[in-house]
């Protein structure tokens, strides 16, 4: 048995595609959410799934034994990033050796780094007149967006397509590839 945390801010959307997706498949358990917003749609998804949740301020995350004893009690194998936006600390790179991962919403290393997250990638993506985007799924080290990558997807975009156009085709790429994609590194 495998088991995975999931680390997220936000709407929550692809955390609710992974309690889906693992919800059927024996070999593998999500086992936490955790997340440094209370409000984030994430926690109601894992309380309807009996998932157990964390959240966290910085001075938690950032305090070396805290955030680890409870993933190490949990025995978590793999930690997966899904809409997290706060640097992983050292520590916990150091801790988990390419067993963390992240999805980005755009071709890396294009539109990445610092700052790079949500609309400011799509819409940068459209100041820059791309006709094609997707995502890249890529194992975390300690500079944002540089880790490795495992899997990239791509959507065509049409010149009339607005940024939140390009929000939606690739929202519906990480929805379709990145509960499989850890699946495949998992087994
Ligand atoms: C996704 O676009 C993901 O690529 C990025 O943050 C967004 C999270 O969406 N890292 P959701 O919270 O999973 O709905």
């Amino acid at each position: 048995m495998k088991r995975v945390a999931i680390f997220a801010s936000g709407a929550g959307s692809n955390a609710l595609k992974f309690l889906e997706y693992f919800d059927t498949i024996d070999e593998v358990e999500i086992t936490l959410v955790v997340s440094n917003n209370p409000k984030a749609g994430v926690l109601h998804y894992a309380e309807v799934h009996g998932v157990s949740t964390l959240v966290m301020d910085r001075d938690y995350f950032c305090d070396t034994t805290s955030i680890l004893e409870v993933l190490k009690s949990e025995q978590v194998d793999l930690i997966v990033l899904a809409g997290f936006l706060w640097l992983i600390p050292a520590y916990l790179i150091q801790a988990y050796p390419a067993a963390i991962v992240n999805i980005h919403p755009a071709l890396l290393p294009s539109y990445g780094g610092k700052g790079m997250y949500g609309m400011n990638v799509h819409k940068a993506v459209k100041r820059a007149q791309e006709t094609v985007s997707g995502i890249t799924i890529h194992y975390v080290n300690e500079k944002y967006d540089e880790g490795k990558h495992i899997f990239q997807a791509k959507c065509i975009i049409d010149i009339s397509d607005t940024p939140e156009m390009i929000a939606s085709k690739v929202l519906q790429l990480e929805h379709e590839h990145y509960s499989q994609v850890v699946h495949r590194i998992l087994t």
